[in-house]
C-alpha cells in the first residue's frame, strides 16, 4: 500500500510540475527554514496538500516542498520534516524520501539542528556527517519489506557518501569557513538529553546529537539514493555549560548557522545538481 500511496504522491506533484524534475534535494532542519526563500522560481506544495503525506506539527518547520532553483541548477527543497517524536508511525519517516526517489531524485542532502559534543564545534558552526548512531532505536525499514523499494537488508558501511561529502567540504574551503566532521546521534526526543546521556554519547564516538535525519539516510539507502549530511550546531549538548536548553536557543542558532548553510548548500548545488 505504501508503494502505491508513494506513487500517487509523486504522480500528484508531476501533474502540477511539468518542468524538469530535479536530480537533487535537500531536506530542511529546524531553523533553516529562510534557506527555502532563496530557492529561484519556485513552485511551492504544502505538504497537507500533497496526498498521503505525513505533516510537521513543530514550529519551525515549515511544512512545504518547493521546486527550484539554486544556484541555477534544479534542486527540491523540504521546508521541514516529521519526527519520530511527533508520535508519527515509523513507516510515515521515510515518506517524504520515497516521493522524493519517486520523483527521480538521485542525490539527498540532510540537515538538521544538533546539540554539539564537541568544545571547538561551537553554537553556529556546520558539521558535515560522517556517520551516525541510531540510539532511537526508530527504522522506517521496520515491517514487511517491499522489494520494489530496495532489499531486506541495507548495507549502511559507506552510508554517508564519501564524494559528496568531500564535495562539501571543498566548498567550505572556497567559501572561506570550516566545516566540523562528526558522528550525528539520533536520540528519540522529545526531551533534550541528560548530562550522563552526553557523557555516555561521547565515548561511543559522537560528535552531535539531534533528533532527526536517520530515518530518512536508512530510507535513502533502501532505494539506493546517494547522501550527505550537514548539522548545524545551535547549542552545547546538556551538561556541557551551566545553562539549560531551550528550542528558541535551537531556533535562534540555527538562524546563524543557516547563514554559512545556505552558502554551502548553494556552491554545492552549483557543483553537483
Ligand atoms: N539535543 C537534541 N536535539 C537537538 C539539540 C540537542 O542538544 N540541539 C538541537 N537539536
Amino acid at each position: 500500500m505504501t508503494y502505491e500511496a508513494v506513487q500517487a504522491c509523486a504522480a500528484h506533484i508531476k501533474e502540477q510540475y511539468t518542468g524538469p524534475m530535479p536530480k537533487m534535494a535537500m531536506i530542511l532542519g529546524s531553523g533553516l527554514n529562510s534557506l527555502a526563500d532563496s530557492v529561484d522560481d519556485a513552485s511551492v506544495f504544502p505538504f497537507n496538500e500533497l496526498p498521503g503525506f505525513p505533516t510537521p506539527t513543530v514550529s519551525g518547520h515549515a511544512g512545504r516542498m518547493l521546486i527550484g532553483k539554486l544556484d541555477g541548477k534544479g534542486v527540491i527543497c523540504m521546508q521541514g520534516r516529521v519526527h519520530a517524536y511527533e508520535g508519527q508511525p515509523e513507516e510515515k519517516l521515510a515518506f517524504a524520501t520515497r516521493v522524493l526517489w519517486a520523483l527521480g531524485v538521485e542525490i539527498l542532502v540532510l540537515t538538521n539542528a544538533a546539540g554539539s559534543l564537541d568544545e571547538e564545534a561551537a553554537p553556529g558552526a556546520l558539521m558535515a556527517i560522517t556517520d551516525h548512531i541510531n540510539f532511537a532505536g526508530v527504522n522506517p525499514l521496520v515491517g514487511v519489506n517491499d522489494e520494489r523499494f530496495g532489499p531486506r537488508f541495507t548495507d549502511v558501511t559507506t552510508a554517508w557518501d564519501k564524494e559528496l561529502t568531500d564535495e562539501l567540504h571543498g566548498c567550505a574551503d572556497t567559501l572561506g569557513f570550516k566545516l566540523h566532521s562528526g558522528v550525528y546521534l539520533m536520540a528519540k526526543g522529545p526531551n533534550f538529553e541528560t548530562p550522563a546521556e552526553i557523557r555516555a554519547f561521547r565515548m561511543w564516538g559522537a560528535n552531535a546529537v539531534g533528533m532527526s535525519t536517520v530515518p530518512e539516510l536508512l530510507a535513502a539507502r533502501h532505494l539506493g539514493m546517494r547522501v550527505c549530511g550537514i548539522s548545524s550546531i545551535t547549542n552545547y549538548a546538556a551538561g556541557m555549560t551551566g545553562d539549560e536548553l531551550t528550542h528558541s536557543e535551537t531556533m535562534e542558532y540555527g538562524a546563524i548557522a543557516a547563514v554559512n548553510l545556505e552558502k554551502l548548500l548553494r556552491a554545492f548545488a552549483g557543483k553537483v545538481a
